[in-house]
């Protein structure tokens, strides 16, 4: 795992869409494909408005790539708390993804109905047979530890069955993947920023219970987990930049 300790908001993003590109790059090299899953939540709006952006659109060979969710609220894709919609209004409505790259979780369903057709659309994409292998995850945190919608003492987090669960929780209704796919993932990219997570990422990144925290069971088997966090966020850290495990 690595830690890299930035300045501010903008510095983060900018490296977050300097890590997709690459990642797209290289996997469209290798296979023809990339797969990525993105959060919502206000950290990553910069970054996917970056994605949309002149310096990037030629870039990506976005023919080639394929949008999933770490999550998704249960609302209609037009909702403002819809992930689908921040990601269309910043960046994938002004970039020439096909519509056949675009696998959205149809908040508008019923959680469960959504969970499962979720399901199916990714198995159609990885196969049926063994966990899909995300290229890319993009990932929050929230200040009480949880990422995508896997919140602290949930049953969604100990579902190793399925790859995509509903989630019931007084503040709205979600859909989120579950643990054993974040595990699975080639490469998980944590953006966090502003002085209300510092707390929350010392316990995660230098803290003794880090397993009390979702975030803190986010450790793939294989891939590799990138913190990119502003000095803000890193107000706790003793150990700083480019923290090893
Ligand atoms: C969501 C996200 C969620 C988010 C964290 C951090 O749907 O809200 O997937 O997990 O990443 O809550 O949100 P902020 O970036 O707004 O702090």
């Amino acid at each position: 795992m690595k830690v890299r300790v930035l300045q501010n908001l903008e510095a983060i993003s900018r490296e977050a869409a300097a890590v997709f590109k690459v990642a797209a790059k290289n996997c469209i090299a290798l296979k023809g494909s990339f797969a990525a899953a993105l959060s919502g939540g206000s950290t990553p709006r910069r970054f996917y408005t970056l994605l949309g952006s002149e310096k990037y659109i030629e870039k990506i060979d976005w023919s080639c790539v394929h949008l999933f969710w770490a999550d998704e609220r249960c609302v209609s894709k037009e909702h403002e708390d819809s992930n689908f919609r921040v990601a269309f209004e910043t960046f994938i409505s002004k970039v020439p993804l096909p519509a056949s790259g675009i696998h959205r979780i149809k908040g508008e369903k019923e959680p469960e109905d959504a969970a499962m057709e979720y399901e199916d659309e990714i198995k159609g994409f990885f196969g049926k047979k063994a966990l899909p292998v995300f290229d890319l995850i993009i990932l929050g945190v929230g200040e009480d530890g949880h990422t995508a919608s896997l919140f602290p003492d949930s049953t969604a987090l100990k579902d190793t069955l399925r790859l995509a669960v509903p989630v019931y929780t007084d503040r709205g209704n979600r859909v989120t993947l579950t643990l054993p796919v974040l595990n699975n993932a080639e490469q998980i990219l944590f953006l966090a920023a502003g002085s209300s997570k510092a707390e929350v990422l010392y316990e995660i990144l230098e803290g003794k219970n880090r397993k009390k925290y979702p975030a803190g069971l986010v450790k793939p088997t294989m891939g590799k987990v990138t913190w990119l966090i502003d000095t803000m966020a890193a107000g706790k850290l003793k150990r700083g930049q480019s923290l090893k495990d």
